[in-house]
């Protein structure tokens, strides 16, 4: 079971006061039983190992708590998940759960499931409105903290090193929030010594066809990168076919930091072909459940709530292999 940390302090907004703004909706009166309850939830796509373990997650809490839960792919588009959100608007759901595929643009909607009296749960990504009161709270992964941690590996990594130290990023998909914040805490870390050089960043869409794709071009136009720090497994994955394909050895000619933490970036590591990853959790189903079993029942929710995680080094990803659930 994952730790919950709660960084609601006194002053953060409680669930309460989220549902008297939006109008009470079905939360209003309190108790409701499980079986009564549906969750309109719309998902980013399919595009990682991430993804579909976060999707199963979620899908089979959802069955075990025996409340109805509404699904919808977006393909990684925005326009289908505003879609998807209207309609569950317009269906009357207790609870809309979204994981925004980019930060940007959600005011409207989501002033549209407040005025309806419909609570809003954004779980994996964050959304940069100003208004905090059209969402009740936010569950997922510290993205900043996630570069920072790759970001530190790499300067112990070349802590006795002189020479320039080349690096290619691996972006997510632009404008989504754990690109944003992935290269912002890893910059954040490298910025303190100059020998490191982001010497390109592209994004790969958190693919693994995107990652070989820009790992091909930037093979071509920077054949003396040391490092690719990719926002995800799925894209450091695409970088190996790439390098093996030039007849270069990952993890030996270009060291290769991921994200995820999923069973075949994993495997790449204990084989020796990833470096280091950081863990990115998408087990979030049983926390999403106590939290709309809450915002239903009327009780107070935290605004933020974290998961914890962890690192990998090669042998820890040989170690944990064999009880790797995703
Ligand atoms: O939002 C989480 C990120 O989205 C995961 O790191 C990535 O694999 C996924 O596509």
């Amino acid at each position: 079971m994952k730790k919950i940390i709660g960084l609601a302090a006194a002053g953060a907004l409680l669930l309460g006061l989220a549902g008297c703004a939006g109008g009470g909706g079905s939360s209003e009166g309190g108790a409701k039983d499980p079986g009564d309850i549906i969750v309109g939830f719309s998902q980013v796509g399919a595009e990682s190992g991430w993804r579909t373990a976060n999707t199963k997650d979620i899908q089979s809490a959802f069955k075990d708590a025996g409340i109805e839960l509404k699904f919808s792919d977006a393909q990684q588009k925005q326009e289908n998940q505003i879609k998807a959100i209207r309609s569950y608007i317009q269906q009357g759901v207790d609870v809309i759960a979204f994981s925004p595929v980019v930060e940007s643009g959600w005011d409207s909607v989501l002033k549209e499931a407040k005025d309806a009296g419909i609570p809003v749960v954004l779980t994996d990504r964050a959304v940069d409105s100003a208004d905090e009161s059209l969402y009740v709270s936010f569950l997922g992964s510290d993205f900043v903290e996630e570069g920072k941690k790759a970001g530190e590996w790499l300067t112990e990594e070349y802590k006795d090193s002189s020479d320039p130290v080349k690096i290619y990023q691996l972006e997510g998909t632009t404008g989504a929030a754990p690109a944003i914040d992935r290269a912002e805490g890893f910059a954040d870390v490298i910025k303190a010594d100059d020998k490191f050089e982001i010497v390109g960043s592209q994004t790969g869409d958190f693919t693994r066809a995107g990652g070989k794709q820009v790992t091909e071009a930037m093979l071509k136009s920077n054949p003396d990168v040391d490092v690719i720090y990719a926002h995800n497994d799925d894209m450091g994955l695409g970088a190996i076919e790439a390098i093996e394909a030039a007849g270069l050895k990952p993890g030996v000619d270009i060291k290769i930091i991921t994200v995820d933490a999923v069973k075949d970036g994993m495997q790449a590591l204990a084989d020796g072909k990833i470096n280091y990853i950081v863990e990115c959790s998408p087990l979030l189903g049983s926390q999403l459940v106590d939290i709309v079993k809450s915002v239903v029942a009327g009780d107070d929710v935290e605004k933020r709530i974290i998961t914890e995680e962890t690192t990998f080094t090669q042998e820890e990803a040989v170690e944990a292999l064999p009880d790797r659930k995703y």
